[in-house]
């Protein structure tokens, strides 16, 4: 019997959109527990290669591999060159997700499909075969109490709505019922799929929304901590929901938000 040193020693792990932003963050967090990561990236290997090598600095492991998560044979083909290095997959985090901004009445078909077909397809197609491979292996009590997990990436946005931004807020919206269909179809199987909710987190994505002194003063109206979240907020909610210490955690979204989902605008009005 393998003693367990760390949370999640011995443990595959894939991280979609790894290569920046909170993805990056969670990568670092869960190799630091002792999962080997494979960090998917879509474009820009060097990048990913830069994460590789802070996780080997510190004596973890893992491998880069590039798939569009939104197409379905390129999703295939990585889980295939993961279990072909590793042998399976014991956790998958959705993360890859992008925005396409627009006022409503001018957001174009193509905007909707792109982001629509990254953040809700590109989680469907990668949980699909995550599911596979749980299935196939089962439980491996002397790695963790679950046959598999899977962390889908969302939002505060799941909740809030979000003007100008009509198909990232549906795209969330729509993780939120996937996340808790594909947990309630296969917590029999010993198999749990839960969602973390960021707040404004620093990452690229949201850059114009922190970058100045005012439209940071700006942001931090809507969060009662008073400061902007960071990707290792997100890496350590991450790790908690991949090991057994959340065993009996199943369908849920834990939201990591620094409080922007209490209403702040109700703090001294109303
Ligand atoms: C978005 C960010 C935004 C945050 C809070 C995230 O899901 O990607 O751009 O800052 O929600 O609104």
């Amino acid at each position: 019997m393998i003693i367990k040193q760390r949370k999640l020693d011995g443990q595959v792990a894939i991280v979609t959109g790894a290569s920046s932003g909170i993805g990056a963050g969670v990568a670092k967090a869960l190799a630091a527990e002792g999962a080997i990561v494979a960090i998917n990236y879509v474009s820009g290997p060097d990048k990913a290669e830069k994460v590789l090598d802070e996780i080997k600095q510190k004596g973890g492991d893992g491998m880069i591999v590039k798939a569009d998560v939104s197409n379905e044979s390129e999703v295939v083909d990585m889980f295939k060159a993961v279990h072909k290095k590793y042998g399976t997959t014991d956790i998958l985090v959705n993360n890859a997700g992008l925005q396409q901004d627009a006022a409503f009445h001018n957001m174009t078909l193509t905007q909707w499909n792109f982001v629509l077909n990254v953040n809700l397809t590109g989680q469907f197609l990668c949980s699909r075969e995550a599911i596979k491979e749980f299935l196939r292996r089962g439980v491996v009590p002397d790695r963790s109490k679950s046959a598999g997990k899977i962390i889908c990436m969302s939002s505060v946005h799941e909740v809030i709505p979000w003007a100008g931004h009509a198909n990232y807020s549906a795209s969330k919206g729509g993780v939120m019922m996937l996340m808790k269909t594909i947990a309630q179809e296969y917590a029999p199987m010993k198999i749990r799929v839960n969602s973390i909710g960021p707040g404004a987190i620093r990452t690229p994505i949201n850059h114009g929304a922190w970058q100045t002194p005012e439209a940071y003063n700006m942001l931090l109206k809507l969060i009662p901590a008073k400061r902007i979240g960071e990707a290792e907020d997100i890496g350590g909610a991450a790790v908690w929901l991949s090991s057994d210490d959340s065993e009996y955690v199943n369908g849920t979204t834990l939201f990591v938000d620094g409080g922007m989902l209490l209403y702040p605008g109700f703090e001294d009005n109303g």
